[in-house]
């Protein structure tokens, strides 16, 4: 585990080209349910959208000055939270995926914006289930999206 302190922000307007690049990171694709590669006109529009949905927080993560990944929260019924992450190539390995994910889930139940997370991840994703099981995520049940079975696993509180 790295000692390295990871930092936090709010996502600003002028970071989607970051999160576009991050987005379509080619070793990533096939971890998402839509694995194609997000044109960048698409990209735009969702993350304005995104920017201005108060059910919706996303997180720049940092290591020192430099951005090293995002973690996306979208609160949905029941005041449930959906929790999405991806990290730099560079930055994985280091286990600060389990970190941003606990620090970020920790942040938006503090705020009041919602009372528990979830996370679904395709099974062949053992990095990411192992981060979110890292953060205090329990795996609840399996769950078909977009006709593909995963695991959703659950957070209820920090
Ligand atoms: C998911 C993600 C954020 C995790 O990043 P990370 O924290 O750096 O992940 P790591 O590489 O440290 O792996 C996490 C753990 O899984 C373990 N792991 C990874 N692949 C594994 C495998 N195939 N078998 C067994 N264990 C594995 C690692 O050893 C590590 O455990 P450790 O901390 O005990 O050493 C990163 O892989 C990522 O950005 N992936 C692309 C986007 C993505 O898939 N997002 C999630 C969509 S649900």
């Amino acid at each position: 585990m790295s000692k390295t302190k990871l930092t936090f922000r709010l996502a600003a307007d002028n970071d989607a080209r970051l999160l576009w690049r991050w987005r379509n990171e080619p070793s990533g694709l096939k971890n998402y349910f839509s694995p194609k590669p997000v044109p960048w006109a698409v990209h735009q529009a969702w993350f304005l959208r995104k920017q201005r949905d108060p059910r919706t927080r996303i997180f720049v993560v940092s290591a020192g000055t430099t951005p090293v990944g995002q973690v996306r929260v979208d609160v949905g019924d029941h005041r449930i939270g959906e929790m999405h992450i991806v990290l730099d190539k560079a930055a994985r390995g280091r286990g600060w995926g389990g970190e941003a994910i606990a620090a970020v889930a920790t942040r938006v139940v503090r705020a009041g914006l919602a009372d528990a997370l979830v996370a679904r991840i395709k099974p062949d994703n053992v990095a990411s289930v192992v981060a979110f099981l890292k953060a205090g995520f329990l795996l609840k049940k399996l769950k078909k999206v977009k006709g593909v079975i995963c695991y959703e696993l659950e957070r209820k509180r920090p």
